[in-house]
């Protein structure tokens, strides 16, 4: 099956709208906080040998969601002491003010070009600890400007203030721009949508981020069924309609939760 078949097929799957209710908040049930615990504890210790602070999280297609899994774990290594950066890095399709109900129109691009200053483009959101920076106005160019010797720069001038920098970003099967920016961070991990991101889907972007040099980390496996019993707990709780489980596997050897079916001997 050809990658566009593949997005054809998906066209019609759910809103795509994030939902500020999903940012992890108090009343998060137990199980969905303890998830992203640990894919908070699995990311540190998969940062840890890169010696860097910087994670940048894909997947393969839109709407699978990478948005969604970069904020909650932002807020995860927040709650944990940790001082955060969380960057909108899909200047197409920017969704992270939404978490917080801010404007998104000031922030990276206008950065990058040099029409605001840091301190004009990032936001101290509610909760303590993280700071974002919205994706500013959808420019022309976004591809360029994220693998721009600016957005290095910027990179390299935040890391001075924060421990951690999640970088949200655009589907790679869909445009280049999560593997062109791939180069200016410690690492990078896969969103892999249970049930619905496809072997081939997968496969394919894994290679452009092979071929284009990115440490790949690990995927995050999200939106598990709570039927789905074996891997994860059963998810009761009506907070969404799928359970909201995460997986994180290491590298490629997990054969247990790959979903491109590599691995398998
Ligand atoms: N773990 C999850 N379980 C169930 N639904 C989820 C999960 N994560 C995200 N969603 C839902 O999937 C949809 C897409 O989420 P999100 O915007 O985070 O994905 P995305 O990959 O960033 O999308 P895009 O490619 O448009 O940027 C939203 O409606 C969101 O509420
Ligand atoms: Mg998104």
């Amino acid at each position: 099956m050809g990658i566009l078949d593949s997005f054809k097929k998906k066209k019609n799957m759910g809103t795509g709208e994030v939902n500020p209710e999903d940012l992890l908040n108090d009343n998060t049930p137990f199980n969905i906080r303890e998830a992203f615990n640990t894919l908070r504890t699995n990311v540190v210790f998969a940062l840890a040998p890169t010696g860097g602070k910087r994670l940048l999280i894909t997947s393969a297609n839109p709407s699978e969601g990478k948005s969604t899994t970069s904020t909650n774990l932002a807020v995860a290594l927040a709650q944990n002491g940790n001082k955060v950066l969380l960057i909108d890095g899909d200047l197409r399709k920017p969704k992270l003010h939404k978490f917080f109900g801010v404007d998104y129109t000031h922030g990276l691009s206008k950065f990058l070009i040099g029409q605001e200053s840091l301190n004009e483009s990032l936001i101290h959101t509610n909760i303590k600890n993280l700071d974002l920076m919205p994706s500013g106005v959808i420019p022309p160019n976004p591809s360029e400007l994220l693998g721009s010797n600016r957005m290095k720069v910027f990179l390299d001038k935040v890391e001075e203030y924060y421990n951690y920098i999640i970088v949200d970003t655009p589907p790679i099967n869909l445009v280049t721009d999560a593997t062109v920016l791939s180069k200016y961070v410690s690492g990078v991990m896969i969103v892999v949508h249970y049930g619905s991101t496809g072997r081939d889907d997968f496969k394919h972007a894994k290679n452009q981020l092979v071929m284009a040099g990115a440490n790949i980390l690990g995927f995050a496996l999200v939106a598990v069924k709570g039927e789905h019993k074996g891997y994860y707990r059963k998810y009761k709780s009506g907070y969404s309609k799928y359970g909201y489980a995460y997986g994180y596997g290491y590298g490629y050897g997990n054969k247990e939760k790959r979903q491109d079916g590599e691995g398998k001997k």
